[in-house]
């Protein structure tokens, strides 16, 4: 299945829920999972995440595998409190600053 990564963090742009033929997406507060057991692989979410969030889960860089396992967690979660996500809203007015840099580019500041 595919899984949602750190950089939805505080983000939510949510143009993966209305691509998604299968409903899969949950909605917490600051980011957004993915459930694996209804997750069909179609790879329709990936290219519409503005920030490169979405990966297949033998994929994931790896200092976010662990995110597979907050996917399932989560999603189980919020699938209990009918957090369902199945329509574009705008994304979390702090999207463009929480946009994570890739590492190099934070490294060196003071
Ligand atoms: Fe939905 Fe397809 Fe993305 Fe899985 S890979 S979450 S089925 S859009
Ligand atoms: Fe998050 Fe990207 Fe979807 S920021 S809400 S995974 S479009």
């Amino acid at each position: 299945p595919y899984v949602v990564a750190q950089p939805c963090i505080n983000c939510k742009h949510t143009d993966c829920v209305e691509v998604c033929p299968v409903d899969c997406f949950y909605e917490g507060p600051n980011f957004l999972v993915i459930n694996p057991d209804e997750c069909i692989d179609c790879n329709a979410c990936v290219p519409v995440c503005p920030v490169e969030a979405i990966y297949a889960d033998d994929e994931l860089p790896e200092e976010w595998t662990h995110y597979a396992e907050w996917n399932t967690y989560l999603a189980n979660q919020w699938q209990a409190l009918g957090y369902n996500i199945t329509e574009k809203k705008p994304e979390l007015p702090q999207a463009e600053e929480w946009a994570s840099p890739p590492q190099s580019e934070t490294k060196n500041e003071e």
